[in-house]
């Protein structure tokens, strides 16, 4: 068993893009405003190192204004065919503008024209304007690369917590979870 959680997740987080039907890289996100009032919903882990785990969105979103209230976050897994769920605690910042430049190059042309149209969780009066807006884009940028909008980004959210939850027999599960201590990891269990 291995004692370093990224290698762990790495572990099971190979197992479950095989083995799992859709979106084994969606993960919870929970969120707090500044008056600690929670909200939660599901991003796509876009990469994972050392330094922590990433996904992209809009950063004038409603999670967006959390996070810049409070920078603290959790993420969570939970692979239903494998009996595993994943959670993860710690601060949050922006990647780099070359890390999100370099993200969005990759993403299909059709999402780059989205990333633009989307007035990510504000209003939208009706389906027909978001996809009049959608066509204004189109026509925008017909002939050229889709630039990364000023307003859209990558978040890494840096570990301090990660606690691994495994299914046994008679509800008898396993947790294993590590904390940062100093440049490494204390390892610990929990009872289930
Ligand atoms: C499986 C799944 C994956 C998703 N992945 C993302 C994502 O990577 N980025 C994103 O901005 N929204 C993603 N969404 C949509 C979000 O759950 C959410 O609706 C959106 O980001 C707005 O959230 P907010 O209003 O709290 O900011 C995903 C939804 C689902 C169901």
């Amino acid at each position: 068993m291995s004692t370093d959680p990224f290698a762990l997740f790495q572990t099971w987080y190979t197992e479950a893009r095989s083995t799992e039907l859709n979106d084994s890289n969606a993960m919870a996100l929970a969120t707090a405003d500044a008056e600690g009032r929670p909200s939660v919903r599901m991003v796509l882990l876009k990469g994972y190192d050392e330094r922590g785990f990433v996904f992209y969105t809009n950063r004038e979103s409603r999670k967006a204004g959390d996070l810049a209230a409070n920078p603290h976050v959790a993420l969570l897994f939970h692979w239903k065919s494998l009996r595993r769920q994943i959670r993860i605690e710690g601060p949050i910042a922006f990647v780099s503008d070359a890390e999100s430049d370099a993200y969005f190059a990759s993403r299909s042309r059709d999402s780059q024209l989205g990333a633009w149209a989307s007035d990510q969780s504000r209003p939208l009066d009706s389906r027909a304007t978001f996809e009049e807006r959608y066509e204004a884009v189109r026509a925008r940028f017909e002939g050229g690369a889709v630039p990364r909008p000023p307003h859209w980004g990558g978040y890494r959210v840096t570990p301090e917590r990660i606690e691994f939850w495994l299914d046994r027999e008679h509800r008898l599960h396993e947790r294993r979870v590590f904390t940062r201590a100093g440049d490494g990891w204390r390892e610990g269990m929990l009872y289930p």
